[in-house]
């Protein structure tokens, strides 16, 4: 009875930032379960390729294009999913970027983009995909938050990444409560450090990189699959019960 709660077939999920890293990982577990996916990436190269390594795999993943900052493009793409599948149950808001930077250092345009991307994003996409999931009275939503949004990363700095996912995090909550009689959950994950393009410039800083291990209490970066099995368990009806929940998956960082 319980395995049966992490089954999504038939249901249509759908993942910005799809194309590489955590969210093409998300993908993987989601179709696993059962779930028919549309990975949606800004980079055309990174989303075909992703889609065409799930299908090989014998998922059924389509390619999307998206750039989540802007709404317009974010509404065609919530448009191509109804016109193709006529229903969307989960959205998983992976998509996003990270810069490593002193903060009298941060460009407006730098401290916006990241902000853009982050955090207004993870609204655009869950207001446009919210709409049919509460005429539909179910879905689920799964925000990669960060466990940035939760404390402040050192020794290095990035005080707009560490904003935007705290951002995340209340966006998610509030989402949360608003729907919670409706039929739509909205759950976050606030990963620690992952193995991905994203941290490979902490790895090419020995002094950086060996602190944030230091400070790991499992004393090692994570792997996607780590994160992915979180967000199975938050897009299932395995976390029927869940709502407004911040998930940290982060070896134990945010635990001392
Ligand atoms: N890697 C980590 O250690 C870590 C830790 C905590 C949280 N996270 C979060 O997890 C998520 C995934 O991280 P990752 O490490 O896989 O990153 P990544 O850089 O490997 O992948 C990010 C993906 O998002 C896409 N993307 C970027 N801007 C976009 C836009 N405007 N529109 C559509 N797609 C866009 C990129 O093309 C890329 O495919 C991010 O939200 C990140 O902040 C990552």
């Amino acid at each position: 009875m319980y395995l049966k709660l992490f089954d999504l077939s038939d249901r249509v999920a759908v993942i910005t930032g799809g194309g590489r890293g955590i969210g093409l990982e998300i993908g993987r577990a989601l179709g696993q379960a059962g779930a028919r996916l549309v990975l949606a990436d800004i980079d055309s190269a990174t989303r075909d390729k992703a889609a065409a390594q799930l299908t090989a795999e014998g998922l059924e993943a389509v390619a999307l294009p998206v750039d989540v900052t802007d709404t317009a493009s974010v509404a065609s793409l919530a448009d191509s999913v109804m016109d193709r599948f006529g229903r969307v149950d989960i959205l998983v808001n992976n998509a996003g970027v990270s810069r490593l930077n002193a903060a009298l250092d941060i460009s407006d345009e730098e401290w916006r983009w990241v902000m853009e991307v982050n955090s207004n994003a993870v609204f655009w996409c869950a207001r446009a995909f919210g709409r049919h999931m509460l005429d539909a009275g179910k879905g689920a939503i799964v925000n990669l938050g960060s466990m940035s949004g939760l404390i402040i990363n050192r020794p290095q700095f990035a005080a707009h990444y560490m904003a935007s996912k705290a951002a995340t995090h209340h966006i998610t909550k509030a989402l949360a409560v608003e729907w919670a009689t409706r039929g739509v959950r909205v759950n976050a994950i606030a990963p620690g450090y992952i193995g991905t393009e994203m941290t490979m410039q902490l790895k090419t800083m020995p002094e950086v990189y060996d602190k944030n291990i230091d400070m790991t209490p499992m004393g090692r970066f994570g792997e996607p699959s780590e994160i992915a099995a979180a967000a199975l368990f938050l897009a299932s009806d395995a976390s029927s019960y869940c709502t407004g929940s911040i998930l940290s998956a982060d070896g134990g960082y945010t635990a001392w």
